[in-house]
């Protein structure tokens, strides 16, 4: 059985954080300790997926390889390929055909952030799933800023709409979906949109169509924060400070996961935590180090 491989979109032009993304990455930005791309890969990784293709524009993969390496010291293994453009979203299984091999593929957003009780049950018995797709939905207040989910009486999906003027549902669609191995050919048939992009929403609809389009709720519980403009990115960081001050726990810990996982063994741990044994970060890891002795 193939494994679902995942892909994090982190190219994009990040115009609603200008002059900040001018010169860096939206990505590469800090939530609060970490960069941001930390958060979507956690969320992979929490999903059980380990071999990874990070998609970045032509002029930041350098800074991404910096960041991230190839994986190995998280036990994972990261390729990279560039966007030229940001030509949509649904691109990423253009660009990522060959690195899929024919497999099912989790695609998440580089600037999305889950958290929440049980997300890692949610996300890793999604990613189990052998067939169709599955998106993940949430309740928000203005949904016309997002592709919005239609949800019918006997709680299937009916209509999925790219921000639509007057929203049928306050069910946003965020950014974390898993296809099967149909994918591929289903976005190699999709054409650009009015607005000139490759539309991920064009995507899911093919599934919905299809009758093998699987909604997933992210209720009460769950936290899904985007960080595309300047208030956002700044919420998404006092959100986090906040519950890694209150908590032992820390959000979007890569090390800590891996180490959880069993792809890092305790040697591994504290070889990641040393650099970072100046931040509360890298004391956090140190100590699951100790307490695991
Ligand atoms: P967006 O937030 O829609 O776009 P953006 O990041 O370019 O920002 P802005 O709207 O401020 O110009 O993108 C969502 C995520 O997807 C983000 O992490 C960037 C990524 N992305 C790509 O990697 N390639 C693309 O073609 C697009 C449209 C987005």
């Amino acid at each position: 059985m193939t494994t679902t491989r995942g892909i994090i979109l982190a190219g994009g032009t990040g115009s609603r954080l200008f002059p900040v993304t001018v010169g860096v990455s939206k990505q590469l930005l800090p939530v609060y300790n970490k960069p941001m791309i930390y958060f979507p890969l956690s969320t992979l990784m929490l999903a059980g997926i380990r071999d990874i293709l990070i998609i970045t524009t032509p002029e930041d993969q350098g800074q991404f390889r910096r960041v991230l390496g190839d994986g190995s010291q998280w036990g994972l293994s990261f390729s990279y390929v560039v966007q030229p453009r940001p030509e949509g979203l649904a691109q990423a299984f253009v660009l990522g055909r060959d690195f899929l091999q024919g497999g099912p593929a989790a695609l998440i957003l580089g600037d999305n952030l889950f958290y929440g009780h049980g997300l890692q049950e949610r996300v890793s018995r999604a990613a189990a799933q052998r067939s169709g797709a599955t998106i993940f939905a949430y309740e928000v207040a203005d949904p016309s800023a997002y592709g919005v989910v239609t949800i019918g009486p006997d709680g299937r999906p009916t209509e999925i709409v790219e921000k639509p003027s007057e929203p049928k549902s306050p069910w946003a669609v965020t950014g974390f979906y898993l296809f099967d191995e149909k994918v591929c050919d289903i976005a190699a048939r999709v054409t650009p949109s009015p607005r000139g992009e490759l539309e991920i929403v064009s995507v899911i609809d093919a599934y919905l169509k299809a009758g093998t389009l699987n909604v997933e709720f992210l209720g009460r519980g769950f936290a899904w924060l985007d960080t595309g403009t300047h208030d956002a990115l700044l919420e998404a960081s006092e959100f986090v400070r906040t519950i890694e001050h209150r908590q032992r726990n820390r959000i979007a810990c890569i090390e800590e996961i891996a180490f959880r996982a069993g792809y890092i063994d305790r040697e591994g741990l504290i070889r990641a935590a040393q650099p970072l044994s100046k931040t509360d970060y890298g004391r956090h890891l140190l100590r699951i180090a100790a307490e695991s002795a």
